[in-house]
């Protein structure tokens, strides 16, 4: 016979597991991860993705990204981009415990696109991107440069990575042609790259985000004649953590600012 479950007793562990961050279940038996192959190399490149997949894996991602590249394009407005993405199915992430979609937020006319990893907890819940404990800090910053209201905000990937890890570069590429489509449709004057993982997707580098922020490079679109002055800083997250690393990212922001002067 089935022992009876003491309801207080599972909520009482279910507790004692959210707070120890495991906020996620996906089998019903365990997995000796120990066993699995060692995680794909962070390159992002879609070519460098399909050559550490096995055949089926690397066919199923073109298949994502193909699909994906067919709704973006077919998208005439952010709006309509938003809805392609909430209705897109290719992403892995959508059934790993993800609420919903989580596309942009912010000004659909702003000359500044922001670009951060993907949603975590709040962001799952609520729908829009940064709007935990690192968003307030991004959005202070943002208000320190004079940049509230001229920044639209998207992540890397839109559904959230469960336990907040860091996407994969197969997620980040399946997800890749919403993020320059959005570009596309926004044409922003500058991109700013919100930490490691979303300057690595973007400018397809495996260099660290220290020596990435505070340079300039140009994001250049495979097609058609799109491209856009981009620039990393530190994430607010790792800012929350490390903050005498404020001092490099709060000149980035100025740079930014600076940047859009220049242009105006
Ligand atoms: N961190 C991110 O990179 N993006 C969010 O939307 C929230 C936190």
């Amino acid at each position: 016979m089935t022992p009876a479950v003491d309801p207080r007793a599972a909520e009482s562990l279910l507790a004692f597991w959210a707070e120890a961050g495991v906020d996620a279940c996906f089998d019903e038996a365990p997995v000796d991860r120990t066993r699995l192959p060692p995680p794909a190399p962070r390159q992002a490149t879609l070519k460098a993705v399909a050559s550490v997949q096995a055949p089926v894996a690397s066919g199923d991602i073109a298949a994502a990204v193909a699909e994906a590249r067919r709704l973006a394009a077919a998208a005439d407005s952010l709006e309509a981009l938003g809805e392609a993405i909430a209705a897109f199915e290719g992403c892995g992430l959508r059934t790993q415990g993800a609420r919903q979609a989580v596309f942009a937020r912010g000004n659909p006319t702003a000359p500044i696109l922001a670009i951060g990893e993907g949603p975590g907890a709040e962001e799952d819940a609520r729908g829009q991107p940064f709007m935990g404990e690192a968003g307030r800090l991004l959005d202070r910053m943002f208000a320190a440069a004079g940049l509230t209201d001229r920044v639209f905000i998207t992540n890397t990937v839109f559904w959230r990575p469960p336990g907040n890890r860091t996407p994969t570069p197969e997620e980040q590429a399946v997800c890749a042609p919403f993020v320059e489509r959005t570009l596309a449709l926004l044409r922003p004057k500058a991109v700013l790259l919100i930490g490691a993982a979303a300057a690595k997707s973007v400018l397809q580098t495996d260099d660290g985000i220290l020596k990435l922020r505070g340079q300039w490079r140009e994001w250049r679109l495979a097609e058609g004649d799109i491209s856009a002055p981009a620039l990393a800083t530190l994430h607010p997250a790792f800012l929350l953590r490390q903050p005498l690393r404020k001092r490099q990212a709060w000149s980035d922001m100025l740079a930014l600012s600076a940047r859009l002067e220049g242009e105006s």
